[in-house]
Protein backbone atom coordinates (compact mmCIF):
# COMPACT_ATOMS: atom_id res chain seq x y z
CA UNK A 1 0.00 0.00 0.00
CA UNK A 2 1.94 3.28 -0.95
CA UNK A 3 1.50 6.72 1.78
CA UNK A 4 -0.92 8.03 -0.71
CA UNK A 5 -3.56 4.85 -0.12
CA UNK A 6 -2.98 4.74 4.06
CA UNK A 7 -3.72 8.30 4.33
CA UNK A 8 -6.73 7.42 2.06
CA UNK A 9 -7.70 4.55 4.55
CA UNK A 10 -7.02 7.23 7.37
CA UNK A 11 -9.42 9.99 5.65
CA UNK A 12 -12.28 7.37 4.98
CA UNK A 13 -11.72 6.36 9.08
CA UNK A 14 -12.34 9.79 10.58
CA UNK A 15 -15.00 10.23 7.99
CA UNK A 16 -16.65 6.76 8.94
CA UNK A 17 -15.93 7.24 12.98
CA UNK A 18 -15.74 10.92 13.06
CA UNK A 19 -13.74 11.79 16.68
CA UNK A 20 -14.97 14.55 19.09
CA UNK A 21 -18.66 14.34 16.84
CA UNK A 22 -21.10 15.83 18.83
CA UNK A 23 -22.52 18.87 20.63
CA UNK A 24 -21.32 20.02 24.18
CA UNK A 25 -23.88 21.41 26.14
CA UNK A 26 -21.66 24.27 27.96
CA UNK A 27 -18.82 26.18 25.69
CA UNK A 28 -17.07 29.15 25.62
CA UNK A 29 -17.44 29.72 21.86
CA UNK A 30 -18.87 28.25 18.68
CA UNK A 31 -19.37 28.85 14.93
CA UNK A 32 -20.71 27.41 11.82
CA UNK A 33 -20.07 27.86 8.35
CA UNK A 34 -20.75 26.07 4.90
CA UNK A 35 -19.01 25.40 1.89
CA UNK A 36 -21.25 27.84 -0.67
CA UNK A 37 -19.99 25.16 -3.74
CA UNK A 38 -21.60 22.18 -2.49
CA UNK A 39 -23.77 23.76 1.03
CA UNK A 40 -21.84 21.33 3.04
CA UNK A 41 -21.87 22.37 7.12
CA UNK A 42 -19.15 22.18 9.83
CA UNK A 43 -19.86 23.92 13.08
CA UNK A 44 -17.73 23.66 15.93
CA UNK A 45 -17.87 24.28 19.90
CA UNK A 46 -14.96 25.30 21.71
CA UNK A 47 -14.17 25.10 25.32
CA UNK A 48 -11.15 26.86 26.84
CA UNK A 49 -9.13 27.47 29.74
CA UNK A 50 -7.56 30.52 30.03
CA UNK A 51 -6.27 30.58 26.15
CA UNK A 52 -5.82 27.27 25.96
CA UNK A 53 -8.67 24.89 24.32
CA UNK A 54 -9.30 22.65 26.74
CA UNK A 55 -12.45 20.75 24.37
CA UNK A 56 -13.57 21.10 20.94
CA UNK A 57 -16.30 19.47 19.43
CA UNK A 58 -18.45 19.28 15.27
CA UNK A 59 -20.90 18.53 14.15
CA UNK A 60 -21.75 19.13 10.42
CA UNK A 61 -22.29 16.93 7.13
CA UNK A 62 -20.87 16.82 3.67
CA UNK A 63 -17.79 14.75 1.98
CA UNK A 64 -15.28 12.42 3.50
CA UNK A 65 -13.11 14.93 3.19
CA UNK A 66 -14.66 18.20 4.63
CA UNK A 67 -15.91 15.28 7.82
CA UNK A 68 -12.22 13.76 8.17
CA UNK A 69 -10.39 17.42 8.10
CA UNK A 70 -12.54 19.15 10.65
CA UNK A 71 -12.18 15.53 12.76
CA UNK A 72 -8.47 15.51 12.61
CA UNK A 73 -8.28 19.03 13.48
CA UNK A 74 -10.60 18.99 16.46
CA UNK A 75 -8.34 16.17 17.75
CA UNK A 76 -5.00 18.21 16.71
CA UNK A 77 -6.02 21.26 18.34
CA UNK A 78 -6.71 20.20 22.22
CA UNK A 79 -4.54 21.83 24.26
CA UNK A 80 -3.21 24.21 22.14
CA UNK A 81 -3.63 27.71 22.35
CA UNK A 82 -5.41 30.38 20.66
CA UNK A 83 -2.32 31.88 18.81
CA UNK A 84 -1.33 28.05 17.13
CA UNK A 85 -5.12 28.36 15.76
CA UNK A 86 -3.95 31.84 14.36
CA UNK A 87 -1.35 30.59 12.90
CA UNK A 88 -2.78 27.84 11.06
CA UNK A 89 -2.10 27.36 7.50
CA UNK A 90 -3.11 25.76 3.91
CA UNK A 91 -0.27 23.91 4.07
CA UNK A 92 -0.62 22.76 8.09
CA UNK A 93 -4.09 21.19 6.55
CA UNK A 94 -2.76 19.38 3.42
CA UNK A 95 -0.11 18.13 5.20
CA UNK A 96 -2.35 16.97 8.23
CA UNK A 97 -4.21 15.15 5.48
CA UNK A 98 -1.17 13.56 3.82
CA UNK A 99 -0.78 16.00 0.75
CA UNK A 100 -3.37 14.75 -0.98
CA UNK A 101 -3.85 16.08 -4.74
CA UNK A 102 -6.74 18.32 -4.53
CA UNK A 103 -8.42 20.45 -7.16
CA UNK A 104 -9.46 24.18 -5.86
CA UNK A 105 -12.94 22.96 -5.37
CA UNK A 106 -11.68 19.99 -2.63
CA UNK A 107 -9.55 22.35 -1.19
CA UNK A 108 -12.05 24.55 0.14
CA UNK A 109 -13.14 21.27 1.51
CA UNK A 110 -10.22 20.26 3.72
CA UNK A 111 -9.94 23.93 4.95
CA UNK A 112 -13.82 24.42 6.01
CA UNK A 113 -13.08 22.82 9.51
CA UNK A 114 -9.90 25.28 10.49
CA UNK A 115 -12.23 27.83 8.77
CA UNK A 116 -14.89 26.98 11.24
CA UNK A 117 -12.14 27.20 14.22
CA UNK A 118 -10.72 29.95 13.56
CA UNK A 119 -13.83 31.87 13.33
CA UNK A 120 -14.65 30.47 17.32
CA UNK A 121 -11.10 31.36 18.58
CA UNK A 122 -11.41 35.10 17.07
CA UNK A 123 -14.62 35.44 18.35
CA UNK A 124 -13.86 33.83 21.97
CA UNK A 125 -10.07 36.03 21.37
CA UNK A 126 -12.59 39.52 20.69
CA UNK A 127 -14.86 38.96 23.60
CA UNK A 128 -11.95 38.64 25.85
CA UNK A 129 -10.18 41.71 24.94
CA UNK A 130 -13.59 43.76 24.78
CA UNK A 131 -13.84 46.27 27.90
FE1 LIG B 1 -19.00 19.86 0.15
FE2 LIG B 1 -16.70 18.81 0.16
S1 LIG B 1 -18.20 18.54 -1.37
S2 LIG B 1 -17.43 20.21 1.55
Amino acid sequence: MSSADIYKEIILDYYRNPRNFGKMEKFDSSARDSNPLCGDEIEMQVKFEGSKISEVRFVGRGCAISQASASMLTELAKGKDVEWVKNLSKDDILKMLGNPDLGPSRIKCALLGMKVLKQAVYSYAASKTEV
